[in-house]
């Protein structure tokens, strides 16, 4: 994938959930798919799957007989790596494991060209370390794809230290032709939207936690300023098992800044394997009639504004932050909230909405009540608010 070259041919490596729908996304495009995976049964529930997909989407009236049957035949599925040859952009998705991907990209590299870009869709791993086990790191780049990939519009895109300048504007332009809405982050810990959006956890258990308000409580505060789901009913539908390890290894990649810390009432919940819908048990119970925890009362509406204005306020402080330190401009970062994880408004736009000034209020007056680091104000939050400026110039 050279300039100017291009892109005729994807490689995936990996068919489970996201390289099923990786190869979906690129198909629907019009490009031709190689899709390869070790387990031949992965590769039969990946065309299974997509089949159905195919048949909602005739019913739906989305694509029709035709289109349905060319989206599955340009996916080629293949338990042979050496199909990846002409490929000239590979995406690797297999299991979240750096000695797994090492060898994956180790082998990729045997086998394409050498203008070929390797992707990796790690929501965690860096995209330099991966890139420094090659021998043309120049060439490796993060595509992170959200779950499910079909559906969720954004794609971050991560260059390694290492990267070759031009290839992230070439991805933006390739997963802009995809439908996607691309977004530029730096290689640091959660990239974008994993960084961004641990408060909106973090903040709701540590109120959990101080007995503040209940889990329905602040769920409710929280879908009455706008949000889908409110923060409980999230991690349940999560996971807590995926969310703990997530708010872990982010609090571990940033040398343990408070801001990230996890949270014990959530490794409880892991510890019992009540890890949320799946297991049929996670803050609420989805076993019983009553799938509501028991709100000890309806809060009054001050009380829930105060609740939804912290979270809001801490994501705005940490979206503040990311771009103070360059990990993404102003515009991504809303993009990246947005069309990533759904949220009702860019959290920047909704900070000069809410106003600077208030928002570096409510966070100095949290830093003043518990005297905490996890509570500091972004400079850039603050010189803002100072000067009467706002993010988007
Ligand atoms: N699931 C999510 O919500 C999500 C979201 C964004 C990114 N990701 C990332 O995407 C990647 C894949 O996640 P997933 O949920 O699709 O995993 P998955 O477990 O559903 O699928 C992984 C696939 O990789 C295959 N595989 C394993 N080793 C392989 C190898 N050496 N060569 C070829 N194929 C191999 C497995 O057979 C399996 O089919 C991970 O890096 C994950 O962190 C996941």
């Amino acid at each position: 994938m050279q300039t100017n070259k291009a892109v005729n041919l994807i490689g995936i490596v990996g068919a489970g959930a996201m390289g099923s729908g990786i190869a979906q996304i690129a198909s629907q495009a019009g490009q031709d798919v190689v899709l390869f995976d070790l387990s031949k049964e992965a590769l039969t529930t990946s065309a299974a799957k997509l089949q159905k997909v195919m048949i909602r989407l005739i019913e739906k009236g989305k694509v029709t007989s035709d289109e349905a049957i060319a989206i599955q035949t340009r996916i080629v599925r293949t338990t042979k790596d050496t199909s990846l040859k002409d490929c000239d952009l590979i995406i690797e998705a297999v299991v979240e494991d750096l000695e797994v991907k090492k060898r994956v990209f180790k082998r990729i590299e045997e086998i394409v060209k050498k203008e070929a870009v390797i992707a990796s869709n790690t929501s965690s791993l860096s995209i330099t370390s991966l890139a420094s086990f090659c021998a043309h790191p120049e060439r490796v780049i993060g595509l992170h794809f959200f779950n499910p990939a079909p559906l969720m519009p954004l794609v971050e895109i991560i260059p390694a230290l290492q990267t070759n300048r031009v290839i992230p504007q070439q991805l933006t332009e390739l997963m802009s032709k995809w439908g996607k809405s691309p977004v530029i982050a730096k290689d640091t810990p959660g990239f974008i939207v994993n960084r961004v959006a641990r408060p909106f956890y973090g903040e709701a258990l540590r109120m959990l936690d101080e007995g503040i308000a209940d889990a329905s409580n602040i769920d409710e505060a929280m879908r009455a300023s706008g949000f889908r789901m409110g923060p409980f009913q999230l991690m349940d539908l999560i996971g807590h098992d995926v969310n703990y390890s997530v708010t872990e290894s982010v609090f571990k990649s940033f040398y343990y800044d408070p801001r990230y810390m996890p949270s014990i009432t959530q490794l409880k919940l892991v510890e019992a394997g009540w890890l949320g819908r799946k297991s049929g048990r996670g803050f609420y119970n989805y076993n019983e009639e009553n799938k509501e925890p028991n709100a000890s009362a309806q809060l009054n509406p001050k009380a829930q504004v105060e609740i939804s204005e912290r979270i809001i306020s801490m994501l705005i402080n940490e979206a503040a932050d990311a771009v103070y330190l360059g990990i993404a401009s102003a515009e991504d970062v809303d993009i990246a909230m947005l069309k990533g994880v759904n949220y009702p408004k860019g959290l920047l736009v909704w900070a000069e909405e809410l106003g600077l000034q208030k928002v570096v209020s409510i966070i100095d007056g949290l830093r003043d009540t518990y005297g905490e680091t996890r509570y500091r104000c972004s400079p850039l939050l603050r010189e803002l608010a100072a000067k009467g400026g706002n993010f988007h110039k």
